[in-house]
């Protein structure tokens, strides 16, 4: 059988002109890929969470906007770019909160923008080699950021996470599950409590199998359980990942991470967001400006029932996301170091370091 850990989340199959992923909805029964060609494809599979997690949703879409170039119909260089807004627009719609869509599909006009002058066959290489190096940067920036991670542990200790900021969320190492992974392999023996995360229990369906699957010693809970673990002197520090963080430090991740940050406080237990750079979004100042996608009702009704599981046209609010304050947070894990309050200038120095 394969492991989940053999397969990387994304992939670029260049020959074949595909972008692989795992099929996420269908896990933990199910570990099937899917490959992907046309933008069509690519929009669906982000949009469905077939491929998840922000720094995933980039790095997909980035695949897709460059398998999308290679079939471009324009042979002069304007005609070219405006085919490559229209698509990049297109794929920029199918999710709105995860930062690192817009970030890598910045990435790509920006490499496309300057091959200007380069032939067609140039181009495309140029694109195919930035999507690519999307990918493998991914796995080194969880790396590094697992390394100062790891650093805020200590032997032994609980650790609870909030949906799934793992592997299936990146390429390789997840950002909250990256200290995890490496404490896994240095003996730290990290007891990891999983909320399920409703309604779509990524953590649940995703983190705990990924973790479960890598031998770690995971314990599956309810959201509501969180408070109990937390007053029972179980949990010693909390990790979530993040799909966007504002220049003040607010963050937002899933729906629930806010209930969660706000038990850590209560019952004094750090509270860390794992952030890679490309999550961190300058340009938006506080979590008010951040949009928050809102899904479809039956998500929270009918979606893993049998039955449905309210009355029928009930009145359902299914945000996708909530956004911790930033004095909610006691630090944030980036690739390139720690940053702590006051975060306006702890973030802008991160992001200024190359
Ligand atoms: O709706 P999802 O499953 O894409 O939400 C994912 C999260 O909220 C993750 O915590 C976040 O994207 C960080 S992934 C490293």
């Amino acid at each position: 059988m394969i492991n989940i850990h053999d397969i990387d989340t994304v992939e670029l199959d260049m020959e074949e002109g595909s972008l692989v992923i795992i099929d996420q909805t269908l896990l933990p029964g199910r570990l099937e890929l899917l490959r992907l060609k046309t933008p069509e494809e690519v929009w669906e599979a982000i949009k469905m969470l077939r491929v998840r997690g922000a720094p995933a949703i980039g790095a997909a879409a980035a695949c897709g906007i460059y398998l999308a170039a290679r079939g471009f119909k324009s042979a002069d260089f304007n005609g070219y770019y405006r085919e490559f807004a229209q698509v990049k627009q297109y794929l920029e719609s199918a999710r709105p909160t995860a930062v690192n869509l817009f970030w890598a599909l910045d990435r790509m006009e920006k490499t496309l923008l300057e091959s200007r002058g380069a032939d067609r066959e140039e181009i495309e290489a140029a694109l195919g080699r930035e999507a690519q190096g999307i990918i493998s940067e991914d796995i080194r920036v969880c790396h590094s950021l697992g390394e100062y991670a790891l650093t805020l542990t200590q032997r032994g200790w609980g650790l609870l996470t909030h949906c799934n900021a793992g592997k299936l969320a990146t390429i390789r190492y997840g950002t909250a599950t990256a200290p995890i992974y490496l404490g896994l392999e240095r003996g730290y023996n990290f007891r990891v409590f999983v909320d399920e995360t409703r309604p779509l229990l990524q953590g649940a369906r995703l983190t705990a199998y990924e973790l479960h699957s890598a031998g770690a010693d995971v314990t599956l809970i309810c959201d509501n359980m969180a408070a109990s673990v937390m007053k029972n002197g179980q949990v010693q520090a909390v990790f979530t990942g993040c799909d966007r963080v504002a220049a003040n430090g607010d963050a937002a991740n899933k729906i629930g991470t806010l209930a969660v940050a706000v038990l850590a406080k209560r019952y004094n237990i750090p509270f860390y967001i794992c952030a890679p750079t490309s999550s961190i979004d300058m340009q938006t100042l506080t979590g008010e400006d951040i949009v928050i996608e809102e899904r479809d009702g039956s998500e929270v009704t009918d979606m893993w029932y049998t039955e449905p599981m309210s009355v029928r046209g009930i009145k359902v609010f299914n945000p996708a996301f909530d956004v911790t304050d930033a004095e909610l947070i006691t630090a944030i894990v980036t690739e390139k170091g720690i940053a702590y309050p006051p975060y306006d200038a702890s973030l802008a120095e991160i992001m200024k370091s190359k």
